[in-house]
């Protein structure tokens, strides 16, 4: 296996990086579930999807912690991850926190304006937050705040290979040298809780996401400092 090197995703990266979500998330119960890919009036709109995750990389690298995994001298984006650092529970939102939020929003009104809700059931998405704020309330009982894994993707023919592994390294040496945990959102549970297991990441709710029975499950996992591999 060549070098890989994980570093800070660059301007340069975006297109690399959108690519590599979208392949990775083709088949994603998630995706398939909150974007309409049947209905030809509102079918999913690629364009409008490439242009939506630019606005979020472009937020993300900002606001989060972005990374890019490149095999030693190519600049093919074969890995992405983006976290959310940890927020204290009792601490307020700062002004530079709304502002972005508010950028977010405006970007993402335009981009609607431009290109159509492009398949996005949007009522799917608040029933996802609606799920995600239950199950952060009741997992989430550190006030010091996780480290949120908010994506995290390999392309498919780089799968497999460590490539996940050491994005994955290079928050998780960070969060146990501060002694802080991790959380994230598994779409599936074959594999991917098994491979987030062998992080250290252990299961710890299910979220429920039902459109009136049409309905998917999402795994949330968490992941203790210094924690040894876990059986999910
Ligand atoms: C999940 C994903 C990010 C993992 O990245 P990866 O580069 O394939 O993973 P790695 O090769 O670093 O493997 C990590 C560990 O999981 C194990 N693993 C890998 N694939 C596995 C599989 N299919 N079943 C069980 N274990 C597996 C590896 O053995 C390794 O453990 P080890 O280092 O202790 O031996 C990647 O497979 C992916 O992008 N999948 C599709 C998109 C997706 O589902 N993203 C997550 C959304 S929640």
């Amino acid at each position: 296996m060549p070098t890989i090197n994980v570093a800070a995703l660059a301007e340069a990266d975006i297109p690399g990086a959108v690519k590599a979500i979208q392949e990775a998330f083709a088949d994603d119960p998630y995706n398939n579930w909150v974007f309409d890919k049947s209905n030809p009036c509102t079918q999913f709109n690629a364009q409008r999807n490439a242009a939506s995750l630019g606005i979020r990389c472009r937020w993300g690298m900002r606001n989060g912690i972005f990374h890019v995994a490149k095999e030693e001298g190519s600049d093919q984006v074969l890995g992405v991850a983006c976290w959310l650092r940890p927020q204290k529970a009792d601490k307020p939102q700062s002004w530079n926190d709304w502002l972005e939020d508010w950028k977010l929003w405006l970007n993402q009104v335009s981009m609607n304006l431009y290109y159509g809700r492009g398949g996005l059931i949007v009522k799917r998405y608040y029933i996802w937050k609606e799920a995600q704020a239950q199950a952060q309330s009741s997992v989430w009982t550190d006030p010091r705040g996780y480290y949120f894994l908010n994506i995290m993707v390999v392309v498919p023919e780089a799968q497999g290979k460590g490539v996940g592994r050491q994005m994955m390294k290079a928050v998780t040496d960070q969060a146990d040298a501060e002694g802080m945990n991790c959380y994230l959102e598994s779409s599936r549970d074959k594999p991917n809780m098994q491979i987030y297991g062998r992080f250290g990441f252990r299961f710890a709710k299910e979220l429920e996401c039902d459109d009136h029975g049409t309905a998917i499950k999402l795994f949330a996992m968490v992941r203790e400092p210094n924690a040894s591999p876990q059986d999910n």
